[in-house]
This record gives C-alpha cells, structure tokens and sequence, in this order.
C-alpha cells in the first residue's frame, strides 16, 4: 500500500533517498494495470519523498504535450515540440537538466517559485510518449543522481503501458 512509502526525514542523502523509494514505487505500480492511477501515484510518491516543488507527467499528444497527473500547484496545460525544457526535452529525447530556469531560453515559468527543473522522457517502442517533469524552488537542484533515477522511474511506467 502506498502508505510504505514514508522515508524518514533523518535520511538526508539524495541517492539513498531514491534507492530506498525506487523498489516501493516498483511495488506500487506492479499490481495495477490503470495508468493515471499510477501516475498518479508515481508523482505523489516522488514529490513527497524527495521534497519536490512540482512533479508531474505531460502526455505526447499529436503536437503538443498536454498536462497529465501531477502534485504541486496549478501549471499550463499544453506545451509544444520543441517549447520550454519540456518540449525541448521531447525533441532531443533525452533527460534535461535546468540549473537555473531564467537562464534556459524559452523555459515556461508556469510559477515563479521554480528556480530549477529536470525533465526525462518516457520512451516506449523508441518514441517519446510522456514526458516526466520536476521543478524545484531550489536552484541546482538537480543532476546526474536524479537523472539516472527519474529515469529508471520512466522506464518502469513505460513498461507498465501495453
Ligand atoms: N517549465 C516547464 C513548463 C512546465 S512547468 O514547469 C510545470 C517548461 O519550460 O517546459
């Protein structure tokens, strides 16, 4: 049940922090076969667990991306190829890693508490078909240890879709 998933404060450590999350959300998604139901857990548990300002998925959805579950405060709801670190992330197909949003060209402020941002693609038969998007109000709060994490994380909903 999704109550597990509550890793103490005392664990400071961004890595262990995700090593310890990373099987309980492959628990969580293992024996439900609805997908919003387990975006939507997906997002809840990150955001939650790793001290997140927002978190969510966006849907590839003909040329645009369109808002998908998420936790954290209102954000706009469809972005295009190519637009902001999200459309940006879909072009290149790779996981982008935003330091400090004000200096990415073209990044969308859908709040002005987000300082930095990590964007990983959800890749199925070697297309983009979500894109997994986290903000912080930090700034650098992201790099290599989430990138490798999220995108374990994208990898295991991608299996999930049929
Ligand atoms: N900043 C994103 C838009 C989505 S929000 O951060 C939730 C972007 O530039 O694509």
């Amino acid at each position: 049940m999704n109550e597990t998933i509550n890793i103490s404060p005392d664990i400071t450590d961004k890595k262990k922090r995700y090593e310890l999350l990373l099987p309980q959300i492959q628990a969580l998604i293992e024996g439900e076969s609805d997908l919003i139901a387990n975006l939507a857990n997906v997002v809840a548990a990150l955001q939650y667990n790793m001290g997140f300002f927002w978190t969510g998925f966006y849907f590839v959805k003909g040329k645009e991306l369109v808002l998908g579950p998420f936790q954290g405060p209102v954000a706009c709801s469809r972005i295009g190829f190519g637009k902001g670190v999200c459309g940006t992330c879909w072009q290149k197909e790779k996981t982008i890693i935003v330091a400090d949003v004000n200096q990415f060209p073209g990044h969308i402020t859908c709040s002005s508490y987000s300082r930095s941002e990590i964007v990983t693609p959800v890749m199925k038969n070697g297309e983009v078909i979500m894109v997994l998007d986290v903000d912080s109000e930090k700034l650098s709060n992201f790099d290599e240890v989430d990138a490798v994490n999220l995108e374990k994380i994208a990898n295991l909903v991608a299996g999930k879709i049929v």
